[in-house]
């Protein structure tokens, strides 16, 4: 083997081009493939920026032909040459005009086969590529990938820091905050019986430090939440957490405005139009049946249970009666996408969100056919196409429940299963918008009380404040969330800065006094020494690179994710440890034993 004394890189890969010709370069990397042409040796090597072809012949020196000859893919190797103009140009690979006639060799690394081939857009099975991350890190498009989320990271520093933000690192050793998962706890040593929590989010902290007076906080923060794995949330993950002092929403959400605009054109050279479109919770939810509703399409909600309340369908007059509703969504001018078999598969899928049935209108050259003709009067039925604005060609779906969470949510995700199916995501549109005033609480069935919709700290709206104990249910909060595309990328609220309204938020949440001292007395306390009115956001970081890199899922924009059931297929991770480390740390395992 070959050692990289003396070796001095001049040039990566992937950047040479016919301006290059010439010039003698030194270039190093992984082979992605090797050619013999018994003459002729073409090896294409691989490095962070891309391919390059070395090219070996007649006039190199016999050694280094026949080093040449024993490269394999993923060897590591080393090179010196010319750049020559390529006779047969391949417009395949950015340096597909240039080769390097190699001069010196030198062979760094061997490599055995690798469990899948390294190449872009691979098919290779998911648990294998998780296996093996670091070979599949190699492929271009994860090069690709996680160096975009570097560059984001940057312009996200540089853009926070023009804006007068210190950058300040807060404890993952730590006690629970509330934002709604389980934690992971980390068990003491020192203090036997005791743990520290990893942080679900900094929030007690930002606020903590405006209360010190840094005034505008940033941090690329690392969070851990235990909670049920999905295509856009990980167990640990990273947030681009903010917080201000003095400050009302308008102030922070024309920051963020500006964070987008510079990201969005800086990486992807996309012109945002700001200020972005704001829409309160209620009107996102009536409209769209989704507190993040993707704007790239129409298919709005609209509520027909004024026309159908008396009538003669109990399925849709006994949601009415019993508190809830009958919506629809009209898919307009595709009812011919939409033959009856596809329908059926349509309701299965609504049923997956717990919708009971999905009654429907087809217009279809002339004829209209409904799944409730025989159960309404001809004129209800023409006031609910009014209501939807059906048109010949139209195709409208209805759900009726005796909750309206069931009606939003099944019709909120058809709406936008229907838009999946129909083309009609374009990942290169992006549609940006705040939701506002989300209720200050929701009722939670599970604990039989109200909880904090956003986290125990956000304030009421000023003219709601005076009823945050008397009418929990229609209590709004200055909470917001930023919205892309279907997808939560951030959310923040204006803070409570008062002792008394903290107080009182905490007795609306049923807290009891014993656990505010326990869990919050280091806030409440801290409130009586004069916190400035202050408010912040967090964004997602892996949600907001999913969103401008296309990928379909968090797990890839992360270099070592974890998989559904929380493990690190690399790593294998969580594992068992010593008795005596376990002993040390007072705990024991109750855990069945494994097979
Ligand atoms: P929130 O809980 O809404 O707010 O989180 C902010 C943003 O973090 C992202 N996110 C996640 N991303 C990946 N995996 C997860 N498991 C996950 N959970 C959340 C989302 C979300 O919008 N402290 C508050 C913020 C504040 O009030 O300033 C907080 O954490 O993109
Ligand atoms: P049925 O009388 O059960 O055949 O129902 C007539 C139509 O109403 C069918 O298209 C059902 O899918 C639909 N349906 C049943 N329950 C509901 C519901 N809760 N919401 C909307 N449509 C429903």
């Amino acid at each position: 083997m070959d050692t990289i004394t003396g070796f001095h890189r001049t040039n990566y890969c992937g950047d040479l081009r016919l301006s290059d010709v010439g010039k003698t370069v030194s270039v190093c990397g992984w082979v992605q493939r090797q050619r013999d042409l018994g003459g002729l040796i073409f090896v294409d090597l691989r490095d962070r920026t891309g391919l390059v072809q070395l090219s070996f012949g007649d006039s190199t020196d016999r050694e280094i032909f026949e080093k040449a000859a024993s490269l394999r893919a993923e060897y590591v190797v080393a090179a010196t040459g010319i750049v020559r103009e390529r006779e047969s140009k391949s417009t395949k690979i950015a340096t597909g005009d240039i080769e390097i006639e190699v001069t010196e060799l030198r062979l760094l690394a061997k490599s055995e086969t690798p469990p899948f081939e390294i190449v872009e857009n691979s098919n290779a099975n998911d648990v294998l590529r998780l296996k093996y991350r670091y070979l599949d890190l190699r492929r271009a498009d994860m090069q690709r990938t996680i160096q975009l989320r570097h560059k984001i990271v940057k312009i996200c520093r540089d853009y926070f820091d023009e804006q007068g933000f210190l950058e300040i690192e807060t404890p993952i050793l730590t006690k629970s905050t509330p934002e709604g998962a389980r934690d992971y706890l980390v068990p003491s040593r020192v203090h036997p019986g005791k743990f520290y929590a990893l942080p679900q989010s900094p929030q007690q902290y930002k606020q903590l430090l405006m209360l010190s007076g840094f005034d505008r906080y940033i941090q690329i923060a690392r969070c851990f939440r235990d909670e049920d794995l999905r295509a856009d949330r990980q167990p640990e993950f990273t947030q681009i957490d903010l917080e201000m002092s003095f400050i009302t929403e308008d102030d922070i959400m024309t920051i963020q405005e500006g964070f987008m605009k510079r990201v969005f054109k800086e990486i992807l050279n996309v012109d945002v139009q700001t200020p972005f479109l704001r829409m309160p919770y209620r009107e996102a939810m009536d409209r769209f049946g989704s507190d993040k509703p993707d704007l790239r399409f129409g298919f709005e909600l609209c509520d027909v249970s004024d026309i159908v309340k008396d009538c003669e369908f109990s399925v849709f007059a006994d949601a009415v009666k019993n508190g809830g509703s009958v919506r629809l969504i009209n898919l307009n001018g595709h009812a011919a996408d939409f033959p009856r078999k596809k329908i059926d598969k349509l309701q299965d899928f609504a049923k997956t969100y717990r919708a009971k049935g999905l009654a429907w209108t087809r217009l279809i050259d002339g004829a209209v056919t409904s799944s409730y003709a025989k159960f309404l009067t001809e004129e209800q039925q023409n006031a609910i196409l009014e209501r939807a604005g059906a048109k010949d060609g139209d195709l409208v779906l209805l759900v009726a429940d005796a909750k309206n969470d069931v009606v939003f949510a099944s019709l909120g995700a058809l709406r936008c299963e229907c838009a999946k199916q129909l083309g009609l995501l374009k990942s290169d549109d992006f549609k940006f918008l705040w939701v506002t005033e989300f209720p200050m609480f929701e009722y939670s069935e599970e604990e039989g009380r109200y909880q904090a919709m956003h986290h125990p700290f956000t304030a009421p709206m000023e003219c709601d404040a005076d009823r945050i104990l008397t009418d929990k249910a229609n209590v709004r909060a200055r909470a917001y969330d930023i919205v892309l595309n279907g997808t939560e990328l951030g959310g923040g609220s204006i803070r409570i800065n008062t002792p008394d309204l903290q107080e009182k938020a905490f007795r609306a949440l049923e807290i009891s006094e014993e656990d505010i001292r326990e869990r919050f007395g280091h806030l409440v306390d801290a409130f009586k020494f004069g916190a400035p009115p202050h408010g912040g956001l967090a964004y997602g970081l892996d949600r907001l690179v999913m969103l401008m890199t296309g990928a379909e899922s968090i797990r890839d924009v992360i270099a070592f994710p974890k998989v559904q059931t929380a493990a690190d297929l690399m790593m294998n991770c969580p594992d068992v440890v010593d008795d005596k480390q376990m002993q040390e740390l007072y705990i024991a395992s109750t855990a069945p034993a494994e097979e």
